[in-house]
């Protein structure tokens, strides 16, 4: 499933924020664009990193668009210049493309990436991180038991391995390419839970009536404690690890 059906909640999405937000503050670290003119959020959500990036560059123009009409709505809200427009069928423009946690929704992004590359102007930036997080216990664990409640949640890693993208971007005139796996130190009760509620689960919370979603939870719950137990300071260790590229054109 794509994100083009998924319905998003900004408000459940900005919890975890400074979790959520450091990658984004590690991928633009290695962007090099000096003065760019215009720079793209593709799949901005609430639109708060997009800010981050009219701070950087502050003579730029800074545009942004996402296919969730909620998400470009709160973008729109904190004065972020934002449109609803799905990536698949973007039009590419701007001398910088930031895309942060997105195209892990969008099966067959790797050719969408040698296409923004390719309609990049020369010394143009393009700037991607996705999660890497498909083996992980808490999306095997969501699959296992969405499998129960025939819930069309994707069965296949859109996400490539570092190497391939690098192969992928080889074109350019500078490719940097990494993987981190950030050791998150959630609190509360059910942390990994909340976070994947955020993301990974609303796929399942759209298929699903508000009584079978709270069966599933309930089915799940126990599972990600068991995955992730609670420390006995209450804090909860979710490791989480994300690929990044950075290409200059
Ligand atoms: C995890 S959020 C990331 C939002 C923001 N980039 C950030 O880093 O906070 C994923 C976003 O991707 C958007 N999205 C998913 N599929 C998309 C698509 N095909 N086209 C445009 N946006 C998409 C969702 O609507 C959602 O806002």
């Amino acid at each position: 499933m794509t994100g083009v059906a998924t319905t998003w909640d900004p408000a459940l999405y900005l919890n975890f924020d400074d979790h959520r937000s450091r990658p984004f503050a590690d991928l633009l670290a290695r962007i090099g664009a000096q003065a760019p003119r215009h720079v793209v959020d593709a799949g901005c959500g609430p639109g708060h990193l997009t800010a981050v990036l009219a701070a950087r560059w502050p003579d730029a123009r800074v545009s942004a668009f996402d296919s969730s009409p909620a998400m470009v709505a709160a973008a729109r809200e904190r004065g972020v210049e934002a449109t609803e427009q799905d990536v698949e069928t973007w039009a590419p423009e701007g001398d910088v493309i930031v895309s942060n946690a997105v195209l892990q929704w969008v099966p067959g992004h790797r050719a969408l990436l040698r296409r923004w590359l390719a309609a990049l102007p020369d010394a143009g930036w393009l700037a991607v991180q996705v999660p890497g997080n498909f083996t992980a216990p808490s999306h095997v664990l969501a699959r296992e038991v969405a499998d129960r409640f025939d819930v069309p949640l994707r069965h296949d890693n859109t996400v490539a391995e570092p190497a391939e993208y690098a192969a992928d971007l080889a074109v350019a005139a500078a490719v940097d390419v990494w993987e981190t796996t950030y050791l998150q130190r959630l609190t509360g009760e059910d942390p990994v839970l909340h976070w994947i509620s955020g993301t990974a689960l609303r796929p399942v919370r759209d298929a699903l009536s508000d009584a079978a979603y709270r069966d599933y939870v309930e089915l799940l719950a126990p599972r990600l404690r068991e995955a992730y137990p609670t420390n006995p300071d209450g804090s909860t260790w979710f490791p989480f690890r994300r690929i990044f590229l950075v290409a200059r054109r």
